[in-house]
């Protein structure tokens, strides 16, 4: 028996509630320097088929701080689904280490992956979804809001793979989200109806960024390119240039909003330095929370396999 996360909806809302007590309780632990090694001699294999800052740097010192080592192996070194299969690389580390977390381009393959795989998967970003980075941005919202009730979050730019784990966010949790994209950029509608159907939460797809900020506790923004679509930045910036992210826009929510956005941002683009920089911008907050998050969610998987 093992737990994987590759979606945020592999988690109940309960679970979800726990991990965000969790990642509290660590994060706590880890600023009055206590010690907490639930990792002791275990080991994280972590793969990447794209590049990272936050996600590499939050996995490999966050599993390190819990006790155990974390290993990086970047594009060039094991060549997923290249160089070997990836069944056989799943079976393969699996033998070596007590967790696998992967960024990969295709979805599938991380569902392959966690298929053949005897230990933890966990997904650190695919084509698809984030779902380590939605955990640590509504972790970011309950500290710096208090609650999760009567929430609206507006996103801001393209139906991209951060949207779709925060429809999967609003499957498990209430909340008003609204996504604001250019017509021709619209999220994976079929998971959009997916969320709406649950009932729980208010879904919307605009095409008018103004309209869709009005009232919104939290704006949210992402890059316009993502990662494997670099070539079609420039078309992008042209198709998306009412809906970059600045004062203006901020200004139209109507109440006191916070900013947040994944990073990385390209500044003066999707959103102007102002607002990166404003203080209601809680983007390192954001940031930072990614590692108490994924070591909330890898305590919780570790301790739920049997491996
Ligand atoms: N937000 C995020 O996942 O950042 P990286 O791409 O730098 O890991
Ligand atoms: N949508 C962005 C997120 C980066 C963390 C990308 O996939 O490149």
């Amino acid at each position: 028996m093992k737990r994987d996360f590759l979606h945020i909806t592999d988690f109940t809302t309960e679970e979800i509630w726990e991990t965000l007590e969790l990642a509290r309780w660590i994060k706590n632990k880890f600023y009055q320097r206590e010690e907490y090694h639930p990792f002791k001699d275990r080991s994280l294999a972590m793969i990447f088929a794209k590049p990272s800052a936050r996600t590499r740097v939050s996995f490999e010192t966050g599993f390190f701080r819990l006790g155990g080592h974390a290993l990086f192996l970047g594009p060039n070194d094991i060549g997923i689904g290249k160089r070997e299969s990836i069944a056989d690389i799943a079976r393969v580390l699996s033998r070596y280490n007590d967790m696998i977390m992967a960024r990969l381009f295709k979805h599938e393959h991380i569902i392959e992956l966690a298929e053949y795989a005897d230990v933890p998967i966990v997904n650190g970003l695919t084509d698809f979804n984030h779902p380590c980075q939605i955990m640590a941005d509504i972790l970011t919202i309950l500290e710096h809001r208090g609650t999760l009730d009567d929430l609206k979050i507006t996103y801001v730019g393209d139906g991209n793979n951060i949207v779709h784990s925060w429809l999967a966010l609003a499957m498990r949790i209430p909340m008003q989200f609204t996504i604001a994209c250019p017509e021709g950029y619209d999220p994976d509608m079929d998971m959009v109806t997916t969320a709406q159907k649950e009932n729980l939460s208010e879904i919307e797809v605009s095409h008018d960024p103004f309209d869709a900020v009005k009232n919104a506790d939290i704006i949210y923004t992402d890059v316009w390119a993502s990662m494997g679509q670099k070539e079609e930045a420039e078309k992008r910036r042209r198709d998306f240039s009412d809906f970059q992210v600045n004062e203006k826009l901020i200004s139209a929510t109507g109440k006191q909003t916070l900013f947040m956005h994944c990073l990385p941002a390209e500044r003066g683009i999707e959103v102007t330095d102002a607002v990166c920089d404003a203080d209601y911008s809680i983007i390192f907050d954001e940031a930072e929370n990614r590692m108490f998050a994924q070591n909330a969610i890898m305590v919780k998987l570790l301790k739920e396999s049997n491996t």
